[in-house]
């Protein structure tokens, strides 16, 4: 026994791998990622290197002895990182931004350490109580309805095939319709379950048509309807109350995927957009995008347990117990799963519902600022309705030009931006929603943008 006061001597290296100085490594470590974080703006955002250059810059084989952990960080800095596209640069504006802040980095080393492997209660009281406590602070920060049941899975394309699988179970019909804007993840979810996609066209403001939504539930082989809130060119958002009327007299299942927007919720003032969700039979919305959680972390509630469990169960004899808890294996695909709950709470935890909404208004204000930008600019056009942090636009000009612009943008290195099709025309996204980004940096790509477009 030890004193008050007094330690056990702390051992110099981890018992697991001998010689590993794991404070030391450690140490360099979390040192290397403060520096990164510190040097973010210094690296050109969209990766300088050709197909097939990093993997030759590194040994064909593996070592047939151990190297020192300092030998990986210093491959990390002189190879990789001139192959990293940096995520993590507040002059990412590309697909939908993200953030991996602060308290989910450090979770995700905890995370590791302990080295949970969820697939039923026991295996983890600790991962599977906090992921259900998790869920359900999330569900009051966005202003969901009481009493759902939410579970983690690794991306929204998993959530949508977990929600997809409750719906056929539960229905045993055969097809899924969605909007041609929803994400390909449905699609291609609908696909491997081999239930056959029913593609429907969206209005001018490329919103699912509920005529169209009509047209195919009455043909009585509609499993279940997925609505978008946020949209993944254009953050349009479906008529979901409208959809949940249809779905409820057709008896099929509705799915929302909010897996960018649902994050605005934790803002009342974007809550218009929630019309309807309460009514939806299950919801995805990704932490990973616009809550600072770093990747992967969907979070898929229900307010229908039962079928999920029912659609997924199967309990093998080496981990059937008498233990009167839940396991979380029952809801998703995956046996394993690890304790991601973690990141979300510490990130839930470090920023608070003030945080959280900070950020977000502040990421709207950035973009709004920029479309008023491009508005006011001759020889651009806004391309879309900005409801959320997306700005959706174009020069005056043909295709080609405006891909050829964000080559020549992207190739700078300064900023990185993406594209889409609309109403048949290349246009180009801005998506602001990392949350070091400041009106510096979107300035700076109105500037970038608009010298490339000159030159
Ligand atoms: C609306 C929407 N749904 C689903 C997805 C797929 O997300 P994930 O990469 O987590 O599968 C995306 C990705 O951007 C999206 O925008």
């Amino acid at each position: 026994m030890t004193c008050e006061g007094e330690h056990p001597p702390a051992p110099r290296s981890s018992e697991g791998l001998p010689g590993f100085d794991f404070r030391a490594e450690g140490a360099a470590a979390i040192e290397w990622v403060a520096r990164y974080l510190e040097r973010l703006r210094e690296f050109p955002v969209l990766a300088q290197v050709e197909p097939g250059q990093i993997r030759a810059a590194l040994p064909a084989s593996p070592p047939e002895r151990g190297e020192p952990f300092s030998d990986v960080l210093r491959d990390l800095e002189a190879v990789l990182l001139p192959g990293v596209t940096h995520w993590q640069s507040p002059r990412f504006f590309s697909y939908f931004a993200v953030t991996a802040s602060e308290p989910g980095i450090l979770a995700e080393l905890l995370a590791a350490a302990l080295n949970q492997v969820s697939f039923i209660w026991r295996s983890s009281p600790a991962s599977t109580e906090l992921e259900l406590l998790t869920l359900d602070w999330l569900a009051q920060l966005l202003g969901l309805p009481d009493g759902w049941h939410g579970h983690i899975e690794d991306t929204a394309s998993t959530s949508t095939l977990a929600a997809l699988i409750a719906a056929r179970h539960v229905t045993g019909r055969s097809a899924v319709a969605f909007s041609e804007h929803a994400h390909s993840s449905v699609e291609k979810d609908a696909r491997m379950l081999g239930l056959e996609p029913r593609k429907l066209a969206a209005d001018e403001e490329f919103r699912l048509q509920t005529d169209a939504v009509e047209r195919e539930l009455a043909r009585g082989d509609v499993a279940a309807v997925v609505a978008t809130v946020g949209t993944t060119s254009a953050t349009s958002v479906d008529p979901v109350a409208e959809i949940a009327d249809l779905c409820e007299r057709h008896g099929a299942w509705l799915h929302v995927d909010a897996a960018y927007a649902g994050a605005s919720w934790v803002c009342p003032e974007f809550r218009w957009s929630q019309a309807g969700v309460e009514r939806a039979d299950s919801l995805v919305v990704n932490p990973h995008k616009w809550i600072f959680t770093p990747v992967d972390c969907s979070a898929l509630w229900t307010r229908k347990p039962a079928a999920f469990r029912e659609a997924f169960t199967l309990v093998p004899e080496y981990l059937r117990t008498t233990d009167e808890a839940e396991s979380l294996s029952d809801y998703g695909p995956a046996l394993g799963r690890r304790f991601r709950a973690l990141k979300l709470w510490a990130v839930l935890r470090c920023f608070g519902r003030e945080g959280l909404q900070e950020r977000v208004r502040e990421a709207v204000r950035l973009a709004e600022l920029f479309e008023g930008w491009v508005r006011a600019e001759p020889g651009w056009e806004v391309s879309a309705p900005r409801h959320f942090s997306l700005v959706c636009f174009r020069r005056e000009a043909s295709d080609e030009e405006n891909l050829a612009l964000l080559e020549r943008v992207n190739r700078s290195g300064e900023i990185f931006i993406s594209h889409t099709k609309l109403a048949g025309r290349v246009v180009l996204r801005l998506a602001v929603g990392n949350a070091r980004t400041t009106e510096e940096d979107v300035r700076l790509a109105w500037d970038v943008l608009r010298r490339e477009a000159e030159g």
